[in-house]
């Protein structure tokens, strides 16, 4: 199968051929041993500045892979009563927060309810569960696809650092334009004795939460949602 959606960053060749043949194993191989890379000083200094922030009374949205914070913005805004963490590794993204939106709030301050931190997600996941903090609910929106076949082990279902995504719990609301990666996802969840939920996602362009989103919407991809609970 080769898939391509016209459109310039929007675009999704693969050489695959539905669910990589390669998965199952991949994600038994996870699931059997322990990661043991050792945390980046920044993203431990950046995991700090969250522990002060972090009110342990409060429920917490994670917002993983955030971009420029968009998301992270609209779920602090509707849900006053929960601290909302966003984190992306890219500071050009985060410095964009509340300039992409089509949000006519735009110029407001952002929620006080919410965090922005600039940190690689896979140490920031890894410290989260270290210290017993768990996500009441965990968005992914729109990950990179990493299309190519050879490229299983970049998609969060084929990294090493999956056990952690199950193991941190919550619940989780992923999306993406690509229906396979959701598909992979939903196999791997599988593999743990975890049931999901994928479905097609359609929402009006002005229902829209984040840039990608957003750009699917105007370019009339079809978008995908899958939804677990990991307890
Ligand atoms: C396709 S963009 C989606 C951004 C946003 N969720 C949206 O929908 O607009 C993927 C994002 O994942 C971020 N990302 C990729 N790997 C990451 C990592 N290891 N830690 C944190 N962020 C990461 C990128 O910087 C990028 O902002």
């Amino acid at each position: 199968m080769s898939e391509i959606i016209s459109g310039d960053s929007l675009e999704i060749v693969t050489n695959q051929q539905g669910i990589h043949q390669n998965l199952h194993a991949a994600v038994h191989k996870h699931l059997s041993t322990t990661f043991e890379k050792p945390y980046h000083d920044d993203n431990l200094v950046a995991f700090e500045s969250f522990l002060r922030w972090h009110q342990s009374d409060k429920p917490l949205f994670l917002d993983s892979c955030c971009g420029v914070g968009e998301s992270t913005v609209h779920l602090a805004r509707g849900n006053p009563s929960v601290q909302v963490l966003g984190c992306d590794i890219s500071t050009h993204r985060l410095a964009k927060v509340n300039k992409q939106s089509n949000n006519k709030n735009n110029d407001e301050a952002l929620p006080e309810n919410m965090l922005l931190l600039h940190a690689d997600i896979i140490d920031i996941w890894r410290l989260l569960l270290a210290a017993d903090i768990r996500p009441l609910q965990h968005t992914i929106l729109y990950p990179n696809p990493w299309p190519k076949s050879k490229h299983l082990q970049r998609r969060w279902h084929g990294s090493a650092i999956f056990p952690t995504i199950i193991t941190l719990g919550g619940s989780l609301v992923m999306r993406s334009n690509w229906a396979l990666y959701l598909q992979e996802f939903s196999a791997a969840l599988s593999v743990a004795n975890i049931d999901s939920q994928l479905t097609a996602y359609a929402p009006e362009l002005a229902e829209a939460i984040t840039p990608f989103e957003r750009k699917y919407i105007r370019s009339c991809h079809k978008l995908y949602q899958l939804q677990a609970y990991l307890g």
